[in-house]
């Protein structure tokens, strides 16, 4: 599609989350920042109700406004489906035809939130063109119901948030249960941020996810029982926690544990990072990994290997798994001074133990989703 002065130019970042990991859906605390990758949209309107959404790698997705969404099982359209449902609800009779082409720079399953950046991306880009007056706290919400009800993984809202609300060179310090939240100078100088990307995403994550978040119900209503006050794992202080351990299922007692500890942690780390305390934050990053692997059991062979190559490396800080898990990005805290020699030997031992190649992803925080001016 050529562009012309009608068109609507819209970018959707992806994000990364320094720590705070499977809290969202427990409404503790997280850590993410929207970043310098992002996808590009064009949208323009179109005269009648059928709608032509293009990726400029994967093909099209047509479908008419005024008849039934049809999901196909994997297919990318699933998210635009969603976000569409979402508006027809919340403002019946707004949308019309429309044409989108798009081209993303995120890597999908990757733990950057190629998708949340995908529904976000739509949902801004139509409430531009059709004037539908939705808040960012509405967009934000019709992304995370889309991606429940057409994706059929059950997510918290940290992805979206950040894609939605980040600002360049800021962190946002996210409470899950309040929606309030803080900016915090995301300055990791003389360090960088890097992804590593193991390039395999183990199929089992969609149901995985949405066991975990099962469990984590399952404890907070045993929990609840004899301490109404909490609403959400995250705020069970550990002490708590701890007299349950006969109460629960050992692997529904580690889940808990986990989310406790990991929920003290972000808050550790916000402060940590607000004072400049880089090397203690990169502690708390290599405990989260931990947990993540022994205790919530999201972990996989070749995330830990990566966490564990730069354990006693001087120049890396901290690294540890990020997003939902079971393949996806680590992400590592590395002295700029250092990024080529090291991503140089991880990759070549990485390839070497298990024969797929690693990609690097040096990132900066970003923009939240924009319109281009
Ligand atoms: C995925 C989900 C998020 C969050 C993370 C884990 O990215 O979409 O809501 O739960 O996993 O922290």
């Amino acid at each position: 599609m050529n562009t012309t002065s009608t068109d609507t130019i819209i970018f959707s970042p992806g994000r990364i989350n320094l720590i705070g990991e499977h809290i969202d859906y427990n409404g503790g605390y997280v850590l993410p920042a929207a970043i310098d990758l992002k996808i590009k949209f064009r949208f323009r309107k179109k005269q009648g109700y059928i709608c032509v959404v293009t990726s400029e790698s994967k093909g099209s997705l047509k479908f008419d406004i005024n008849k039934k969404l049809i999901t196909t099982e994997g297919h990318w359209g699933n998210y635009v489906l969603g976000v569409i449902s979402g508006i027809l609800k919340l403002r019946p009779g707004k949308l019309e035809g429309f044409e989108c082409t798009f081209k993303s720079e995120l890597p999908i399953g990757s733990g950057i939130s190629s998708s949340a950046a995908l529904e976000c991306g739509i949902a801004k880009g139509l409430n531009e063109l059709f004037n539908l007056g939705l808040s960012d706290y509405e967009i934000i919400e019709i992304a995370k119901i889309a991606e429940h009800k057409f994706v059929g993984t059950k997510c918290g809202v940290m992805d979206q948030f950040a894609v939605v609300m980040g600002i360049k060179r800021k962190l946002i310090l996210l409470n899950c249960e309040t929606l309030e939240y803080d900016f915090i100078d995301a300055d990791f100088s003389p360090y960088k941020i890097c992804l590593l990307n193991t390039n395999i995403s183990h199929n089992l994550s969609t149901s995985a996810y949405n066991k975990r978040r099962e469990e984590c119900e399952l404890s907070l209503k045993t929990i609840s029982k004899d301490y109404p006050e909490f609403k959400n794992l995250a705020n069970i202080p550990l002490s708590i926690i701890e007299k349950y351990k006969n109460k629960l299922t050992p692997d529904i007692y580690k889940r808990a544990i986990y989310v406790s500890m990991e929920n003290t942690r972000t808050k550790k780390a916000a402060e940590m990072i607000q004072n400049g305390q880089l090397k203690h934050f990169g502690e708390l990053m290599y405990q989260s990994h931990e947990g993540l692997s022994n205790k919530y059991e999201v972990s996989c062979d070749e995330l830990d290997f990566l966490v564990d190559f730069t354990k006693d490396l001087d120049h890396v800080i901290g690294s540890r798994m990020m997003g939902g898990g079971f393949g996806g990005c680590t992400i590592n805290i590395i002295h700029k001074h250092s990024v080529k020699n090291f991503i140089d030997s991880i990759s070549k031992d990485y390839e070497k133990i298990f024969k797929i190649k690693l990609t690097s992803i040096i990132v900066s925080t970003s923009d939240g989703v924009s319109i281009e001016s």
